[in-house]
């Protein structure tokens, strides 16, 4: 039997017409909007712009966050046919399934565990260092710190229980129900867009336009010798840096089987809230950039750079720098809900389809969520969360997402082709430019990455096929039926 046997489309929609069984449909457009700024505004914005501009772009900055968000629109566009003709929890797993038979979904599948998992373990270690600035550093550095970090007095860390215990409660949180977390994640990203809200505002006054002078990093500037750390090429080397930013509008479309009327609410979920996030990104961008001089956030304003800005150049808002902190914990705390999931949501569908095994879709006989699913995932993620540093798990996700992102892609364009008259309640514009675009953006984010992330990441994708070899070939249901 090929490597590419396909899910039937009339399958995959009859499996999504059958949710009676299944999960509860009781998102909405403004939910889903919500959803999607709960899990995209987070340590990419409040961390990762400081990072892109000290490292890589300078004050220009604003243009990465324009060429990163560019990348997302095409692939957003994609993403959101496919989430309003096959509403089924799974996202790119199930599309791939559908188009390119279920070698290349199980290797999506697989990228996609990167980009959920490990994105809930950044976030959790971000919510971490937060915390302990928060509480004047009174979590000794051990405990606050995975055994791979070493402080500048010696001290090892052990553990980092600050992330382990936030993932535990938002677990919980999690089995309680999708439309309490949908709840607590408006309320959260109503606090969070009102603080980046506040923070352009405020900040706009405090602009000095001699920070934008150059805007870019100039060539021979001592620490910037590598071809994608000044110039144009520092540019493009912030936009894969601030890629982080927007990774969570996709996870929407993980939550297509919760949603009311996915065929219309899907796109605009997953564009309405791509389109509101990248004019706040860029807003911020600018703001903060002409708060402080780039150079900055190479040394003293590298941690917590929004707290910095504010206190070394806004004085009389020291209030704001508190308000923001707190705003970003509450403000993660979404991002790795959503995460967690949107990663759960994978493993059902993976696991209705025998790809996975059936814990991972057994539901909770009162709250109708996969709990025991998200129990092994919060081990899972702990794991990561409380051993490994935030930089590592960072770029590991990206690379998940971007892969993602270029399969999504293609499978538009392969859809187009061999399944032109399947109704298609929202079409792509464009096809197949649009995700041409997509591909050849996100696939040049993936180049800008770092060989390390690369190198493991590629070993990562190797561990998942021997797993499908060895697992879950044997197990798929679409094989049983089709010997
Ligand atoms: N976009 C999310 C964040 O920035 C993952 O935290």
């Amino acid at each position: 039997m090929s490597l590419f046997i396909k899910k039937p489309l009339d399958q995959l929609m009859a499996q999504a017409g059958d949710s009676e069984k299944g999960l509860k449909r009781t998102l909405g457009p403004w939910n889903l909007i919500a959803l999607g700024i709960g899990a995209i505004i987070g340590a990419g914005l409040f961390v990762r712009t400081a990072a892109a501009a000290g490292e890589a772009a300078g004050a220009a900055v604003i243009i990465s966050y324009i060429v990163a968000g560019v990348g997302c629109a095409f692939a957003g566009l994609c993403y959101a046919e496919f989430a309003s003709m096959i509403p089924i929890a799974g996202s790119a797993y199930a599309y791939a399934y559908v188009t390119m038979g279920e070698f290349m979904a199980w290797v999506i599948g697989w990228a996609l565990v990167l980009e959920y998992a490990l994105a809930s373990a950044t976030v959790s270690i971000a919510w971490s260092e937060y915390l302990n600035k928060l509480l004047g550093g009174a979590i000794p550095y051990q405990w606050s710190h995975s055994p791979m970090e070493t402080s500048a007095e010696g001290v090892s860390g052990i553990m980092n229980l600050p992330a382990v215990f936030i993932l535990f409660v938002l677990t919980l949180v999690l089995i309680k129900g999708t439309k309490e977390s949908a709840t607590l994640n408006a309320v959260i990203v109503f606090v969070k867009v009102a603080i980046v809200l506040l923070f352009i505002a405020l900040g706009w006054g405090f602009i000095n336009d001699a920070n934008y002078t150059p805007l870019m990093i100039p060539e021979g500037t001592p620490g910037h010798e590598a071809w994608n750390r000044h110039g144009w090429g520092g540019v493009l080397g912030g936009a894969s840096i601030v890629f982080f930013a927007f990774i969570g509008f996709d996870a929407v479309s993980t939550a297509a089987q919760e949603s009311k009327n996915p065929k219309r609410d899907m796109p605009i979920g997953i564009l309405g809230s791509l389109a509101i996030c990248t004019l706040l990104f860029v807003l911020f961008s600018h703001v903060l950039t002409g708060i402080a001089n780039w150079q900055e956030f190479k040394v003293s304003g590298k941690e917590a750079s929004v707290a910095y800005a504010i206190e070394t150049y806004m004085k009389g808002y020291e209030w704001l720098s508190l308000l923001i902190t707190v705003a970003i914990l509450a403000g993660f705390s979404s991002v790795i809900l959503v995460m967690l999931m949107g990663q759960s949501r994978v493993f059902y569908s993976m696991s209705k389809d025998g790809l996975v095994p059936s814990v991972f879709s057994e539901l909770h006989a009162k709250f109708r969520t996969p709990f025991k699913s998200n129990w092994i995932l919060f081990i899972f993620v702990a794991l990561f969360g409380g051993f490994i540093p935030g930089s590592m798990a960072g770029d590991l996700t990206s690379f998940g997402t971007l892969f993602a992102f270029v399969l999504v892609c293609l499978g538009i364009w392969v859809m187009r082709v061999k399944n032109p008259e399947a109704p298609r309640p929202f079409k792509t514009p464009l096809v197949p430019f649009v995700p041409i675009m997509g591909m050849l953006v996100c696939g040049a984010l993936i180049a800008y990455l770092d060989g390390f992330t690369q190198l493991v990441a590629l070993a990562w994708m190797g561990v998942g096929i021997v797993i499908y070899f060895i697992y879950s070939r044997h197990h798929s249901h679409l094989r049983k039926q089709n010997p």
